[in-house]
């Protein structure tokens, strides 16, 4: 057990888990990954990240929380590989660390669970080692991770381009309320993308729906809950048929709208208010449809110190 002097040395972080609110893509390109225009919005359901002092050259990582098993905890773990590539990237040759992450975002779940985690050890190795160093350069680091680590640092409403990786935050008025349908297991991403390219899915246009932009504009839920889209849906469904009944109970419940999170399996039903999503909630719950059910809000801030 670490003495009380190296506790209270350690590092804390917060990220959030991220939605798309829109998915568009193009068909596969020369380096394996597709083009993609999607809006993804933050919500409320976080990961924890704590970096405490190791050893030079020690970096570890231990997992807590319902799925922490099926997490790698070697060194293809991504949280670990974020902490190898910042000391690298800076000259830190001393550098090590032991993190302890405590996951609520679900694993291979659709929401950046996995690039939540790289991006909270950038965020707290950075303060552990007292780097200096400008969020765009980590933003630069994470995107050599996933495509989705810059977004997990951003957080808040943000259209990503190329890859997901380029950002620009969307101008988005009020709290939307959703509630979350888990799978009882994940999707893996690189199989849906596999699956989007057989079946020659995609709009064809790498543009985010304005119906969507301007209804984050006017804060309305109603008329977000028409635009939501996402391209991998179809991809999603042939390789989770299942996940169609789930779609079709949160709407007979009262879901203004669905979506499969990025490459799913998790579902985000949009409720018009914070009653209406408690009761989606219960109702969706009690039906059995889906593994487990979670009411967050969104958007919220990407990857923050905690005090
Ligand atoms: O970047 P990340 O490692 O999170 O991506 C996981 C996989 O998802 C990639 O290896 C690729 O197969 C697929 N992907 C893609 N196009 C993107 C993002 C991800 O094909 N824009």
């Amino acid at each position: 057990m670490a003495s009380p002097a190296i506790e209270d040395q350690s590092v804390r972080v917060r990220v959030a888990g991220k939605i798309n609110l829109t998915l568009r893509s193009g068909p596969r390109r020369a380096d394996g990954y597709h083009s993609l225009a999607t809006v993804f919005q933050a919500v409320s359901l976080f990961d924890e990240i704590e970096a405490a002092p190791a050893e030079p050259g020690e970096f570890t990582v231990t997992m807590h929380g319902d799925q922490a098993d099926q997490v790698p905890t070697g060194a293809d773990n991504l949280a670990i590989r974020a902490a190898r590539l910042l000391a690298k990237e800076v000259d830190h040759e001393d550098a090590g660390v032991n993190l302890v992450i405590r996951k609520s975002i679900p694993v291979t779940g659709g929401m950046a669970g996995g690039s939540a985690d790289a991006a909270g050890a950038l965020l707290a190795c950075s303060v552990l080692w007292d780097l200096d160093i400008t969020p765009d350069e980590l933003r630069v680091f994470g995107a050599q991770l996933g495509a989705d680590v810059p977004f997990c640092l951003a957080g808040g409403t943000a259209l990503g381009t190329d890859r997901g990786d380029r950002l620009v935050p969307v101008l988005s008025r009020g709290s939307y309320h959703w509630v979350l349908a888990f799978s009882d297991r994940g999707l893996s991403t690189p199989a849906v993308f596999g699956k989007f390219d057989e079946l020659g899915c995609g709009a064809g246009t790498l543009e985010p729906p304005e119906d969507l932009l301007n209804a984050l504009v006017s804060g309305d839920p109603v008329a977000l809950g028409k635009a939501l889209a996402n391209d991998l849906s179809e991809a999603a469904l042939a390789l989770r048929p299942d996940l169609g009944r789930v779609i079709e109970t949160g709407l007979e419940l009262g879901a203004i709208g669905s979506i499969i999170s990025g490459s799913g399996p998790t579902v985000a039903f949009l409720a018009p208010n914070e009653s209406a999503a408690v009761d989606l909630s219960v109702a969706l719950s009690g039906s059995g449809a889906c593994h487990g059910v979670r009411r967050v809000t969104g958007p919220v801030p990407g990857a923050r110190l905690l005090g």
